[in-house]
């Protein structure tokens, strides 16, 4: 695998979980990330612990056909790098069957064993710290970190060893201002921020939540669409001119 290097600055990231989204975000994005939110936003599970390896790479593949520009980094889903081997096995058939550029892990100091094992076998790795959805097990239970001096002092922490540990990158994600602020102090690569604040290098957000999706998104989401409305009213227009016979009409129809 070809290593990353990013040296852009400002590095900007969205979610995909499929062709069409993804060619959009390729044409605008640094990385596309196949995010294991799918299991929130796309399936409406109450967390991301649902999605499976299958389903990762499903979509992964799908992703695959719509990028062509941007780095592509797929989510190891939870339970799937429990142990270094296991971890292995599962990002190298997630690299094999979805032709994806990197892949990316959810924590801080516990994984590091797992994220060297993943690069001494020349697999590019993005680590994730700061607010994990894959410890979370319901939407009620999402919290901002970096509230407290230990939780600041433990991101830092994960922050010096995740770099370290040869990752690409960092996403940091729900954090407070000064936390931040503090964290981006230590940062020798580049860090991705998703309610992390404008301190650090880049920024990611779920594409659906910008785009609107959603009537209710955490404060840290700018919606720059109301997709939902859009939405709602295409399908009302549909249903009206269905039953007041105005669709379909000739120009739909196979003479
Ligand atoms: O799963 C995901 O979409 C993510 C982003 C929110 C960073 O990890």
């Amino acid at each position: 695998m070809k290593k990353i290097i990013l040296n852009k600055k400002p590095i900007i990231c969205l979610t995909s979980y499929s062709k069409f989204f993804a060619e959009i975000a390729d044409e605008y994005c640094d990385i596309v990330l196949v995010g294991d939110s799918l299991g929130m936003v796309y399936y409406g599970d109450p967390s991301t612990r649902s999605v499976s390896l299958n389903e990762m790479i499903r979509h992964g593949k799908s992703v695959r056909s719509g990028v062509s520009k941007a780095i592509m980094v797929v989510d190891m889903p939870y339970g799937t790098y429990k142990n270094p081997l296991s971890a292995k096995k599962n990002a190298l058939r997630i690299i094999k069957e979805t032709k994806c550029d990197a892949v990316k892990l959810e924590g801080g100091k516990e994984i590091i064993h797992i994220i060297k094992h993943l690069i001494k076998n020349k697999i590019n790795v993005m680590g994730h710290i700061g607010l994990l959805p894959q410890k979370v097990r319901s939407k009620k239970d999402y919290r901002i970190k970096g509230k407290t001096l230990s939780e600041k002092n433990q991101i830092i922490n994960d922050l010096k060893r995740i770099q370290e540990s040869g990752v690409f990158a960092i996403v940091l994600e729900a954090v407070k201002y000064q936390t931040a602020k503090e964290v981006m102090k230590y940062a020798k690569i580049p860090i991705i921020g998703i309610g992390a604040s404008d301190e650090c290098d880049g920024q990611i957000l779920v594409l659906e939540d910008m785009l609107g999706m959603f009537k209710k998104v955490p404060k840290f989401v700018k919606k720059y669409s109301n997709l939902r409305g859009y939405i709602k009213k295409a399908v009302k227009q549909y249903s009206k001119d269905i039953r007041n016979k105005k669709f379909p009409t000739k120009k739909n129809i196979y003479n």
